[in-house]
């Protein structure tokens, strides 16, 4: 209870009395040091100014060696000391106040030693401390084994290190980086990650209670924000490496450099760029411009393909009619072809050269009716079914188009065979009508229909087309006609020819027809031409007429002075028929019809294959023909086996073996005999 009143007693004393002293490191920058002129500054001075103007209190603070201020606190020869950890050792004669700054403590080492991280790592080396630094403290009990020495102040501890007394200090971080800068080290001094961190405090020797409170009353009246103020404004601030400065410098200025480059490329490539679209735009003008030529010019050249290209489908459909053409023509002159068979070709034919028909025929006006021989697009049976009579039929002079033939037909037709023509035939708006003259007389018609007339129908030109085929198809009819003529003619000839010889010539009454029978049935079995071989053998012996009669009709065996007579009938039958006109083959076959297989015939004594095959058939024939009809040199004929066994007999030697064996079969089979030997 004394003791308590004491204290205040003092406490209002120093109150009144308005003064108490306080030591300070002289060497503790920046929160106390010495500058240059000797005045003590600093974090410290300005903080005890604050103090004493929020207090009324009057500071006298005294700055020394920090050891020599802890000594004097230790033996209470102060009433403060000032900015002090705590450490247990200072805890048994010192009392702290409110805790004022936070401070963190590091390792400060030379550049070029290994990288030091921790107080362990600290062993070989000698380490620099302030003497009474709590650090010292803190580093012994954390590695005994460190080797310390001892400087008073900082500043002799980083001189030290400066000159290479000591390679490592402890320092607390604040006042290591004011001396870092005051002694240009900054780039020569690593430092680790802090070891320690601890506040500062005031201090007040044990039993100084009043004091404590008057300095812990007098720190309240101060705020963190203005403590922090004050240090902030004292701490150094870092200084930026030089090599870093330059290496910026240098970066900016490549920055400046690339920036006024590229502005300057960026200018040129500008213009360049200005410079290329115009050209651009003149060329693309140009290109337009050209486009809408070539364009133009493209379709000049689209126009004149599709004209090529009609053309040439006209030129193909021209050729296609020529080669039709043509081969009507060959059709025409072809005398094997049958007349309504080559009608039916021939319509065809003409149908596909018109492709716009779709219906059509051709028609013959036979028997007083009309007979359609081939149509297109319809069922002709059903026409023809009709009997339509040929004088109810449309028949114009000359080819001609007809807008309406069902119209005209209409007209001349029976009603109601006009009304079944209606139903068979397709609907028509348009049809070209070709009548097949002979002479004067029209023998048929041929006709050709359009469905729709919106499409194409017929031209003129299709007209005259029209016009020179049906001039193809009656030459057909004149050429036949004419042949027919012709041959009726010849055989009229040959006929009176042969009377004549029959009339001359007794014996050989019926040898010419038979032997030419003969004749046709080999020319049938072996492949030849039936009617110039049977015309052969009708006029073989025409020359007959030129051997005497007595000769011819002698009974008994001729002289050898007659039989040369008789040996010239070939000859003189040749010279006959070859003066009629288009009979030169036929006499041909006649002067050879006595040559022998073997060469020892007449007239010219031909041998084998030399001798025509017509005329060889001939010989065989008329050899068979004599034996077995009665002669004057023989008046009992010989039996059909006999004459047979003879030919065989001179097989090889009068006729050729391969057609004794034809004449023999066809002589069985004539004679409805077997086969015998
Ligand atoms: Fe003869
Ligand atoms: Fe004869």
């Amino acid at each position: 209870m004394g003791k308590i009143v004491l204290s205040l007693l003092l406490f209002a004393y120093m109150v009144f009395s308005m003064k108490i002293t306080v030591v300070t490191d002289i060497d503790y920058p920046p929160f106390a040091y010495i500058d240059q002129e000797g005045k003590l500054v600093g974090i410290s001075p300005k903080l005890w100014e604050l103090f004493s103007e929020r207090t009324g209190v009057e500071i006298e603070l005294i700055p020394m060696k920090w050891e020599d201020a802890i000594k004097a606190a230790r033996e209470g020869k102060t009433d403060v000391i000032d900015l002090i950890f705590v450490t247990e050792e200072r805890k048994k004669f010192l009392d702290y106040s409110i805790e004022i700054y936070k401070l963190t403590s590091s390792i400060y080492y030379r550049e070029g030693l290994p990288a030091l991280k921790t107080l362990r790592d600290l062993t070989p080396y000698v380490v620099g401390v302030k003497r009474g630094d709590a650090l010292y403290g803190i580093a012994k009990n954390s590695n005994p084994s460190i080797q310390f020495r001892f400087y008073d102040t900082y500043g002799e501890l980083f001189l030290a290190m400066k000159n290479h007394e000591v390679e490592v200090i402890l320092m607390d971080d604040v006042p290591a980086q004011y001396y870092l800068q005051k002694f240009d080290m900054v780039y020569n001094v690593k430092k680790s990650e802090p070891f320690t961190e601890n506040n500062l405090h005031w201090a007040v020797p044990k039993g100084k209670d009043h004091v404590l409170t008057l300095v812990n009353k007098g720190l309240e009246k101060i705020s963190p924000k203005e403590i922090k103020s004050i240090v902030l404004s004292m701490v150094p601030h870092a200084r930026i490496d030089p090599s870093v400065i330059f290496t910026l410098f240098l970066v900016i200025s490549g920055l400046i450099a690339a920036f006024l480059f590229f502005f300057i490329i960026s200018f040129y490539l500008k213009r360049a760029v200005q410079k290329a679209a115009k050209e651009l735009e003149y060329k693309n003008q140009q290109l337009s411009a050209y486009n809408e030529e070539l364009e133009a010019q493209s379709e000049e050249i689209k126009a004149m393909n599709e004209e090529l290209e009609r053309t040439l489908s006209e030129l193909e459909r021209a050729s296609n009619n020529f080669i039709g053409t043509l081969d009507l023509i060959d059709r025409a002159f072809n005398l094997q072809e049958d007349g309504k068979t080559f009608l039916k070709k021939a319509f065809n034919l003409i149908f596909d050269m018109f492709p716009q028909s779709h219906c059509g025929y051709i028609a013959l006006f036979e028997q007083g009716t009309l007979q359609v021989i081939e149509a297109r697009g319809f069922d002709k049976d059903s026409i023809n079914a009709l009997q339509i009579p040929s004088g109810e039929l449309y028949k114009p002079d000359v080819p001609i188009i007809v807008k309406d033939i069902r119209s005209i037909e209409s007209k001349s037709m029976n009603e109601k065979n006009y009304a079944q023509i209606e139903e068979i035939l397709p609907k028509s708006c348009c049809a070209m009508v070709t009548p097949m003259k002979i002479v004067d007389q029209t023998v048929g018609n041929i006709v050709l229909e359009v469905k729709d007339c919106s499409e194409k129908t017929f031209t003129e030109h299709d007209l005259k087309m029209a016009e020179s085929l049906e001039k193809i198809v009656t030459s057909f009819f004149l050429v036949r006609r004419y042949i027919d003529v012709k041959e009726k003619i010849n055989r009229e000839i040959v006929s009176m020819l042969v009377k004549t010889l029959e009339y001359y010539d007794k014996y050989t009454q019926g040898h010419s027809e038979r032997v030419a029978q003969l004749c046709r049935k080999m020319a049938q079995r072996i492949g030849l031409p039936e009617p110039e071989l049977e015309l052969a053998a009708l006029l073989h012996d025409v020359g007959k007429i030129y051997v005497p009669q007595s000769i011819l009709n002698k009974e008994g065996h001729l002289s050898d002075h007659e039989f040369e007579f008789v040996k010239e009938h070939p000859v003189k039958g040749f010279e006959l028929v070859l003066a009629i006109k288009g009979m030169e083959k036929i006499a041909k076959v006649i002067l050879y019809h006595h040559e022998r297989y073997d060469g020892k015939g007449y007239p010219a004594g031909l041998k084998g294959a030399e001798i025509p095959l017509e005329s060889q058939i001939i010989f065989i024939s008329d050899s068979f023909d004599a034996m077995t009809t009665a002669r004057p040199y023989r008046k009992i004929p010989l039996r059909v086996e006999e004459a047979i066994r003879e030919i065989r007999r001179c097989s090889g030697t009068q006729f050729d073996p391969n057609l004794v064996k034809i004449f023999e079969e066809i002589i069985y089979e004539q004679s409805d005999m077997s086969r015998f030997v």
